[in-house]
């Protein structure tokens, strides 16, 4: 049989023919909604490679923290993307005081544009990938062949929040940390650049509703549908 007839039944199977690339899989969407759970159970159940590019973000902020560099200075926070080296899950990259750095340095363009050729190579592997993030969709992998916009209510974020801080022994009250989400939400959406926004053919997904678990078969059967769809 011809290659190019090999290749167009492998495709319709639904079948890597060890030519073709795999499916980038992009998962945005805002703290506490649930994408990074989302995304690490789509690249077990697809058996992709995932990148959880929050983590890169906050890799530069503990370099910056652990360094005495000061976040309000871009040029600062530019310096501490130099050998970052890989991103360990270090603990201290989840502590409050690492997320609030974050937050802030990922509004630098410079540490934004630092940070894109790492997250696009990765993207870019013949194996396909998950990524999730803010600006997977919109940025990163501007033609992911699924994009995943996983949203939850601010109060429902926040309950999830503070359930998460309290099982790791750390107490805090609702409205803080409803506050808190409410402030980031407007920092990651209102930045100039790479702003946190569906892109214009996200599927959307709502897990207010939703436990875990309902979240992650949800997004399994959304991803399966549009691929077997795009394949055709
Ligand atoms: O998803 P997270 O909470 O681990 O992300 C940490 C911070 O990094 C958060 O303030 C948003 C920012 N971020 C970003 O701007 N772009 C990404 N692709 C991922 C995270």
């Amino acid at each position: 049989m011809p290659l190019s007839k090999q290749r167009a039944l492998a495709k319709e199977m639904g079948l890597r023919d060890g030519k073709e690339k795999g499916p980038v899989i992009a998962v945005d969407g805002p703290a506490a909604s649930g994408k990074g759970s989302i995304a690490r159970a789509l690249a077990k159940s697809l058996d992709l490679p995932h990148m959880d590019t929050g983590l890169l973000y906050r890799a530069v902020a503990l370099n910056l923290w652990r360094w005495g560099g000061d976040p309000s200075s871009e040029f600062e926070a530019l310096r501490a993307c130099d050998g970052l080296g890989s991103v360990a899950d270090d603990p201290e990259l989840r502590s409050e005081a690492v997320s609030k750095i974050a937050s802030m340095i990922s509004a630098y363009p410079a540490v934004r544009s630092a940070l894109l050729k790492r997250q696009q190579d990765f993207a870019a592997q013949d194996r396909g990938a998950v990524l999730d993030g803010r600006d997977i969709g919109t940025v990163i992998a501007p033609k992911a062949d699924v994009k995943l916009f996983v949203t939850a209510s601010p109060e429902v974020r926040a309950r999830r929040r503070l359930s998460e801080l309290g099982s790791r022994g750390m107490h805090a009250h609702y409205e803080d940390v409803l506050a808190d989400i409410h402030a980031r939400d407007a920092r990651d959406s209102g930045r100039g650049v790479a702003p946190l926004r569906p892109a214009a053919d996200a599927l959307l997904l709502d897990t207010s509703e939703l436990s875990l678990d309902q979240s992650i078969a949800e997004a399994l059967r959304m991803v399966e549908e549009h691929l077997a769809h795009a394949r055709q």
